[in-house]
């Protein structure tokens, strides 16, 4: 059996790291996995370094997209998986979060009859101005496998109608849907004891005496207003707290940094409490969370390491859809606000909960996941 694995934007390079490695230990000589890149993703630093870095098997086909608007970087996608899909002839198709690539994928399987498997279902966060809303809700509705890593995808799939208890046969209008952990934190378990030092020695930090900032959302990148709030306000504090501030830089980030506000950007390179970097590898993040005071982002995937690793994060958007963190008060939403990040830095201090509960599984989904594949297979 042959499943076909889409990948294109960074976390989802960094996912299929923890999936290859249970389809390799699962010794089934009967499962073969293709790994098509879309390309969404392009620099070495985004892409190509972390195949190398987490032992993921080369992609077969890489589609070139590389960034426009989205309609035409989702059309290029979808015409070319398509093509893939017709020579291939897979047994199903395999998609991971909710990028332009995961859309581009699942629309493309669905409507030539593959069943599509859905890594990280059911998330919400109930904001259709983002695009990767539109994104899950799309791939979730044309899915026969969903796993979701937590109870709240779980629940958020029943109110939208999906049976979570069917245990039939599974199809495109009868999906299955699984609770299953989650992969990322798959990843920071066996990834972690190769992360000691790589990056306190390389960019010069002291455990503890720094902070960790990561910003791509188009909410913040794309608003004048917002980036320089966040910005200057995490300067303030590096400043205030005696602490250094790192900010690894996304393309978007830098792009929109270098070419419309050279005042802040020169301010950021300028700081002495400031260290601006290229995108780093995987272990490096991981060494650079586990061992940072906080973490102020607005990814996904690093509020949830932060938690993984315990550590306080500052959430720079008004909503999550890894609500858990949230509600146990392991995490904060700050927005773009000034005062709220303030804030942080108190309720950081004095008033965050300090014990992190297991929302996120064992460290075991990929195993899960892939049995379920296995399964599901034999019976197509
Ligand atoms: C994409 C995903 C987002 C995910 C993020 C992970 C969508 C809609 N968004 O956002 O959900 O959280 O990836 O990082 O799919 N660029 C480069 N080099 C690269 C890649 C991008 O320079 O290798 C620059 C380009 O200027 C491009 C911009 O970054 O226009 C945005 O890239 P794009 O892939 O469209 O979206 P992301 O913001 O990366
Ligand atoms: N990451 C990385 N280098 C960086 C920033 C992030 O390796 O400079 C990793 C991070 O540790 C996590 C994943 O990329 O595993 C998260 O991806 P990203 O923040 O780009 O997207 P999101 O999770 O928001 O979709």
């Amino acid at each position: 059996k042959k499943i076909i694995t889409i990948v294109g934007a960074r976390p989802q390079i960094i996912k299929a790291a923890a999936i290859s490695r249970a389809i390799r230990n699962s010794f089934s000589s009967d499962l073969e996995e293709v790994i098509l890149h879309t390309g969404q993703h392009y620099d070495e630093k985004m892409s190509g370094d972390f195949f190398s870095e987490l032992e993921i098997p080369k992609p077969l086909y890489n589609l070139q997209v590389r960034s426009s608007l989205q309609g035409g970087q989702t059309g290029k996608m979808l015409e070319g998986i398509e093509e893939i899909l017709l020579k291939e002839k897979p047994d199903a198709l395999l998609v991971y979060g909710d990028t332009n690539s995961t859309i581009a994928g699942a629309l493309a399987a669905v409507k030539l009859h593959v069943p599509v498997i859905h890594i990280e279902a059911g998330l919400r966060s109930y904001k259709k101005f983002m695009p990767e809303e539109i994104n899950r809700i799309v791939t979730d509705h044309s899915s026969t496998l969903l796993f979701s890593p937590t109870q709240a995808g779980i629940d958020n799939l029943s109110n939208e109608g999906f049976d979570v208890n069917y245990r039939g046969e599974f199809s495109a209008d009868k999906p299955g849907v699984f609770h299953c952990g989650d992969i990322m934190l798959d990843n920071s378990l066996y990834f972690s004891s190769k992360t000691d030092g790589v990056a306190l020695e390389k960019f010069d930090l002291e455990k503890n005496k720094y902070f960790l900032v990561t910003i791509h959302r188009p909410q913040n990148t794309d608003n004048t207003e917002r980036l320089a709030s966040i910005l200057n306000t995490l300067m303030s504090i590096a400043d205030e707290e005696d602490c250094m501030m790192v900010l690894p830089l996304h393309p978007r980030t830098n792009k929109v940094l270098t070419e419309h506000y050279p005042e802040l950007w020169s301010d950021l390179l300028e700081s002495p409490s400031v260290r601006v970097i290229p995108p780093a590898s995987y272990l490096e993040m991981m060494d650079m969370e586990r061992n940072a005071w906080f973490i102020a982002t607005d990814s996904g995937g690093v509020q949830k390491e932060a938690y993984f690793f315990n550590k306080p994060s500052l959430i720079l958007r008004s909503e999550t859809e890894w609500v858990e963190i949230c509600n146990d008060n392991n995490a904060l939403l700050v927005d773009a606000d000034p005062d709220k990040i303030y804030n942080g830095v108190n309720w950081m201090k004095n008033e965050m909960n300090t014990t992190f509960a297991p929302y996120f599984g064992d460290g075991k989904a990929g195993e899960f996941i892939v049995g379920k594949i296995i399964e599901f297979l034999k019976g197509v």
